[in-house]
């Protein structure tokens, strides 16, 4: 767990830094500093899995590396103790509706139903709380109200498709960038693998994973409810 104490000490840094700057150095050393920090977010959808959810929370937490999972409602029953299980390891748990309908063209009632199930899921394991939406496929309908923030992602290597981890990892180191939310699934023993390569490879390029609250958080964006979040810059 000392890299997660490490990461806490450098966020507090992060904080801190611009107020130390204002008064001790000339407006232009602002790129110093925090540019040499890179974080990135992990996402996992559709879990929890037995088997496959544990082999990632094993390898995330041997790494000191967080990450977000967004949880299908009806998957949730058997598997209580990973989900208590990421919350109490630092990952941040969200919401993927109740039965990974498609929202987008759904009756809002039958949407709405979607989410609030999932919601109270979540709320009788995890207490009370703000657990994000990622609508399934990415897509809403424009006019539906949520008061969550949702989170799509920047980085797709289709692990659902290809479900072979080498390819998975190269797709994603390829378009890894500072700020990127990858998607991934952790249903797949496949995905899992590819997961820890790719925390392993970008850790050696002195990356940090974080959850998306967190890469927000660090970027100064305030997460706001029915804002679908793309990347840690908003
Ligand atoms: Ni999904």
């Amino acid at each position: 767990m000392w890299k997660k104490r490490l990461f806490f000490l450098l966020l507090a840094g992060v904080v801190l830094w611009p107020l130390a700057r204002d008064e001790a150095l000339p407006a232009d050393a602002q790129a110093d500093l925090p540019a040499e920090m890179k974080y990135i977010a992990l996402t996992f959808d559709d879990g929890p899995r037995r088997g496959t959810t544990e082999r990632l929370l094993d390898g995330l937490r041997e790494r000191g590396a967080s990450a977000t999972f967004f949880l299908v409602g009806e998957e949730i029953a058997g598997s209580e103790d990973l989900v208590r299980r990421m919350a109490a390891e630092g990952h941040q748990v969200g919401n993927h509706t109740w039965s990974h309908v498609r929202l987008a063209g759904t009756a809002p009632e039958t949407a709405e139903e979607e989410v609030r199930r999932t919601q109270a899921a979540l709320e009788e394991l995890l207490g009370e709380g703000t657990y994000w939406l990622r609508p399934p496929y990415g897509l809403i309908d424009e006019d539906m109200e949520t008061d969550v923030p949702m989170v799509k992602w920047s980085v797709d290597p289709r692990d659902w498709e290809s479900r072979n981890a080498a390819q998975v990892t190269q797709a994603v180191l390829r378009d890894a960038r500072p700020n990127a939310i990858i998607l991934l699934h952790d249903i797949y023993p496949s995905s899992v693998e590819a997961a820890l390569k790719i925390v392993d490879a970008l850790e050696a390029e002195g990356y940090w994973f974080v959850t998306v609250e967190e890469l927000l958080r660090l970027n100064g964006v305030t997460p706001e409810a029915g804002v679908m979040y793309r990347s840690g810059r908003g």
